[in-house]
């Protein structure tokens, strides 16, 4: 297609970031100027602007003052958007952070960027803002990053430079998650390497900036998207019931076998009903309203989201969102909100507020009580029961929340699931299988053994003791006499779970696998002692589930700076340096139980005295009594 044909169909959004003076308004007025863009008499007037101010050089910052002009006049209409466009197609330029109406809307979603432009001084690297707008584009969800290394020409355009700077800043931006497309030495000032090469930097093989651009992609479109049809209604005419709603991304068609999220029913569509009735209608895209018909009478209400079954949203009690706050009353830990997005509500309540970012300098504290009016957080929620949740990277149209404090909006913001595992079980896979069941009781086997079976699950942060509590508790058990066994996370890993790794997904098989595994020791007769991270509450739920009168939790309690200060196998500081991603406490969460069996403080106490603790804990809790009764119990077992 030629330029002619795109034109005004669809511009490519574009952000610019970068720390103070490094060359941002520069490099705008040199891509509008390179690139043929700039409006009428605009050349003039910075010639014009160039003389009275009395620079030799022309100045190609003072284009944006140009329009900055403009839009103190309020003469244009859009008055924070600048245009621009090269042979492929044409761009939009969005206005840079530090305005808060701007991040508002970027995080709200009410304007997404396709793609960010980092300018980075060749002179200087990386500096503050480099680093809290390079965060800011992690937050909205930007994958295509290109960054440019500015002012080249003031270092001699040197090859080592570049790369020397490439390389720390590619390091800043894998240590927030984000990672940059295309790394391009320019000149913004001598035009090097925007629309045209240049002659100083042969030496650069790759693309120009503008070619960079062209290649970037726009954000998927909803259609081509996993479907979604949220509910909105269901009627009810006679036998007939009409489930009613937006198809908000991907196409739905008769005959289609639709799953329901969160309650996982599934049903075929039977028909799509329009208005005015069109029998012959088998097919409904993004953006269309309609009804369908199912062949089955599921359980389907207003909020449940209707997709494909292979393509489903996840589901998960416990979320991440990056908010805007707008309410003078701060958001704090535990207060209950209530949240839209697509046609779902949801009660949620606070778990933690991981990073405040203030909007005017965006600034970050990661250790802030509360989210005031204007700023924008991070947070973790949690809910009830499992929600059907598409993180806003995923799919736009849903990913997107509003958050109520009774009927008032008091934020709003994209919702993210870094960090956390989809919740969502499948169906067992095999069939026809029956239970079998032993011929000995669990009275005759603790009679057998002189004590109960019990799972003492151990929980907290890698260094928080519990391994060396475990091993310390089990030799101090099988002295007494105790069948007892440790399940160790580093252990476990070499053989049974050599397979896993410490994605969310791994760690919750890890400790599926783990729990159904100490479920069965303990039916066994056995004590068995667990030291694993298990950060997840859902995950050590479930364990509990696996055997839920045999179960206790234990909280290994130390805070993360003793554990990082302990740092028994260096873990911490490879991990603070970027060697190890995904390492709890760090960059991945640990969420303490609520309401443990028993909490055990090895920040405060010596190990001796928590070995004790446990010991008497357990000791309690697997007490064989009645030994008359269990005689005969234990006879009855050796008759059978
Ligand atoms: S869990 O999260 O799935 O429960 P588990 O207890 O099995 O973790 O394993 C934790 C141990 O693995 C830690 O004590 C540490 O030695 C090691 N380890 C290696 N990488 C990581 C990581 N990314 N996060 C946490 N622990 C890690």
């Amino acid at each position: 297609m030629t330029k002619d044909q795109t034109k005004n169909l669809q511009q490519l959004r574009v952000v610019i970031v970068g720390h103070v003076d490094h060359g941002k308004s520069t490099l705008i007025g040199r891509l509008l100027y390179d690139t043929n863009s700039l409006p009428e008499g605009k050349y003039e007037e910075l010639q014009e602007i160039c003389k009275r101010r009395g620079t030799a050089a022309l100045e190609w910052s003072f284009v944006l003052d140009a329009f900055q002009a403009e839009r103190d006049q309020a003469i244009t209409i859009d008055t924070t958007q600048i245009w621009f466009s090269t042979d492929q197609r044409d761009y939009v330029i969005i206005d840079a952070p530090g305005h808060r109406e701007f991040i508002k809307n970027m995080v709200s979603g009410a304007a997404a960027a396709d793609a960010a432009i980092l300018v980075v001084d060749a002179t200087e690297g990386v500096r503050e803002q480099t680093r809290r707008h390079a965060y800011l584009l992690h937050l909205l969800g930007l994958r295509q990053v290109a960054v440019v290394i500015n002012k080249m020409d003031l270092v001699d355009y040197s090859t080592e430079t570049f790369a020397e700077v490439s390389k720390q800043v590619d390091g800043y931006l894998k240590s927030i998650g984000l990672s940059a497309s295309f790394m391009i030495p320019i000149s913004a000032r001598q035009g090097d390497m925007i629309a045209d090469r240049g002659e100083n930097m042969d030496w650069y093989k790759g693309k120009s900036l503008t070619q960079v651009l062209d290649a970037f992609e726009y954000e998927m479109p909803p259609l081509s998207r996993a479907l979604r049809f949220p509910v909105q209604d269901v009627y009810r005419f006679g036998e007939e019931r009409i489930l009613v709603g937006r198809v908000e991304t991907g196409i739905l068609r008769t005959g289609d076998t639709m799953l329901f999220s969160p309650t996982n029913e599934e049903a075929k569509i039977t028909a799509i009903k329009v208005f005015p009735d069109d029998p012959e209608k088998v097919e409904a895209r993004a953006g269309e309203v309609i009804g369908i018909t199912l062949d089955e009478r599921i359980f389907v209400e207003r909020g449940h989201i209707g997709s494909h079954t292979q393509n489903p949203p996840m589901l998960s009690n416990v979320f991440r969102a990056n908010l805007f706050w707008l309410s003078p009353e701060p958001l704090k830990v535990g207060a209950t909100y209530k949240i839209r997005y697509g046609t779902s509500e949801a009660n949620v309540t606070v778990q933690s507020i991981d990073r405040v970012i203030d909007t005017e300098d965006l600034a970050q504290d990661d250790h802030a009580g509360e989210v005031g009016k204007n700023a924008v957080a991070e947070v973790t929620l949690r809910s009830r029961d499992l929600l059907p949740i598409d993180p806003y990277t995923d799919n736009q149209k849903m990913g997107r929340m509003v958050i109520y404090d009774g009927y008032d909006i008091v934020g709003g913001g994209a919702i993210n699931m870094d960090g956390y595992a989809d919740q969502r079980r499948n169906a067992p896979k095999a069939e026809n299988i029956y239970k079998v069941e032993h011929l000995m009781s669990a009275d005759a086997r603790a009679q057998n053994k002189g004590h109960t079976g019990g799972i003492f699950w151990f929980t907290g942060l890698s260094g928080a003791g519990k391994s060396t509590l475990a091993m310390a508790v089990e030799k101090a058990l099988f002295e007494k006499g105790y069948h007892t066994y440790v399940l160790d996370g580093d252990n476990v890993r070499h053989g049974l779970n050599a397979d896993l790794g410490f994605s969310p997904e791994d760690r919750a098989e890890n400790i599926r696998r783990i729990g159904e595994v100490a479920a069965l020791m303990a039916d066994a007769g056995l004590i068995v002692v667990t030291a694993f991270i298990s950060p997840y509450r859902a995950d050590r739920d479930r364990a509990r589930a696996a055997a839920p009168n045999d179960f206790h939790e234990i909280f290994v309690s130390a805070d993360l700076e003793t554990c990082e200060s302990r740092d028994p196998k260096g873990l911490y500081k490879k991990a603070r340096a970027g060697q190890i991603a995904e390492f709890t406490g760090i960059d991945s969460p640990y969420e303490a139980p609520q309401n443990p069996e028993m909490v055990v403080d090895t920040q405060n106490n010596d190990i001796d005295v928590c070995v004790k603790q446990v010991l008497r804990y357990i000791e309690g809790q697997v007490a064989f009594a009645g030994e008359n009764e269990n005689a005969s119990k234990k006879e009855k077992a050796l008759a059978v």
